[in-house]
């Protein structure tokens, strides 16, 4: 009896959104693994970043629901929580992409910061305004570029300005903002991360390193902007799944914390190491125009997560991207279906399947 008591107190449900997207399914897959009492409901629209294939090796665990849908959707994230009666939310949800914040920025405020705060207003409702008991927390998954570019010195720190310069930042950084005044005003109990750049399984070929990695493999142009000499502190996403799972379970009500491994590289550096990994020559390399409003630097000083809840990066940069190249190596049949279009009829592929 004693036992069974213990086994319920560890028993809960987390509400992931964005989880078929990079960062969300390489969470979902380490949650599921980590904790085999915890039960996922997986809310995703699949928008073109968000791939079920990615979700595969967890298709028929029970533990793991997913759910079709938009976080913008007030009636359905209520059916959710009324359904599931969740613990924890964490929003990895988000339109993510620099490039095409610059050429449509519509979508990037309708998603990041509406949907944020449907999100909000919902988790408010079922665990301040009603009877509530239970364990709860948001946690908002955000980003370093809230912050802006840095020169060639210094490190982005949790009371750093927030100063963000694309459109996408922008939508970001609103949403924390949100975030905070959700916690300020109402006591409700957030977090918020602040990560940098991810690399590693899954991650949608638009992004510099499987962007780059795809075109090499089909002996294409790789475009570099500018003058290849931004940097960047790349994060294995293994790394970044660890750093959340600490904050939600051990974070301080309120804080914000920064991620990332000390691991800066200029683009042209890491676009090298990728040719060289995969015996591709440095010809293959085209300089093309600059990303507008290009931020030059990020870096992550992580003291504030290292001695609050002992997170490190186990991953080092040069051992990271072997591992990942090796994946794209051993998964070309992901990425040509990403390429082609196909990944988009496995949703379609699985309601078939269920329905019989
Ligand atoms: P991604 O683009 O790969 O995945 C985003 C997912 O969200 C997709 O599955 C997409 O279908 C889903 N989505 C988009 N709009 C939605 C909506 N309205 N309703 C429901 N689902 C929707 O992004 P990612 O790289 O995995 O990033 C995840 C989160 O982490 C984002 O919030 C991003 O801002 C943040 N982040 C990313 C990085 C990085 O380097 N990739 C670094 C720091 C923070
Ligand atoms: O820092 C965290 C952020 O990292 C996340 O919040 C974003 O969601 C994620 O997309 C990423 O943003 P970046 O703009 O840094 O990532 P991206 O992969 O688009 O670009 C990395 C660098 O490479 C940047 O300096 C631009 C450059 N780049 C990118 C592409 C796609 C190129 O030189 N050529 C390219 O084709």
């Amino acid at each position: 009896m004693e036992e069974l008591t213990t086994q319920n107190k560890n028993e809960k449900t987390i509400f992931v959104t964005g989880g078929a997207g990079f960062i969300g399914s390489n969470f979902v897959i380490y949650m599921l693994k980590k904790y085999p009492n915890y039960k996922i409901v997986n809310l995703d629209s699949l928008t073109y970043a968000g791939n079920l294939e990615n979700l595969k090796s967890v298709e028929s665990n029970p533990n793991h629901i997913f759910i079709k849908g938009d976080i913008t959707d007030v009636k359905l994230i209520d059916g959710i929580f009324e359904t599931h009666d969740p613990n924890y939310l964490i929003n990895f949800a988000a339109e993510s992409h620099v490039d095409r914040s610059i050429e449509n920025p519509a979508v990037f405020l309708d998603t990041n910061i509406k949907g944020t705060q449907v999100l909000l207003d919902i988790s408010k409702k079922y665990w301040l305004d009603s009877m509530y008991q239970g364990e709860y927390k948001y946690l908002q998954v955000s980003t370093d570029e809230v912050y802006g570019s840095l020169g060639e010195t210094g490190y982005f720190h949790e009371s750093t300005p927030l100063a963000p310069n694309s459109p996408y930042s922008a939508s970001k950084a609103s949403a924390d903002l949100f975030v905070r005044a959700y916690h300020e005003t109402f006591g409700l109990n957030v977090n918020i991360t602040r990560c940098s750049n991810n690399y590693g399984p899954y991650q949608f070929p638009e992004k510099l390193i499987p962007l780059m990695i795809s075109k090499a493999l089909e002996d294409s142009n790789l475009p570099v902007y500018g003058d290849g000499l931004n940097v960047r502190d790349w994060l294995y996403v293994d790394d970044h799944c660890v750093a959340i799972d600490l904050v939600l379970h051990d974070g301080k009500p309120g804080e914000i914390y920064n991620v990332g491994g000390h691991n800066e590289k200029t683009n042209i550096d890491i676009v090298k190491i990728i040719l060289q990994e995969l015996n591709k020559p440095e010809s293959l390399i085209n300089y093309v125009e600059d990303r507008l409003g290009h931020d030059r630097r990020y870096a992550i000083e992580p003291q504030k997560i290292k001695e609050e809840l002992g997170w490190s990066p186990s991953v080092m940069f040069e051992e990271g991207i072997k591992k990942t190249i090796q994946w794209y190596l051993s998964n070309q049949d992901w990425l040509y279906k990403v390429k082609n279009g196909d990944y988009k009829n496995y949703y379609d592929l699985l309601c078939s399947r269920t329905v019989k």
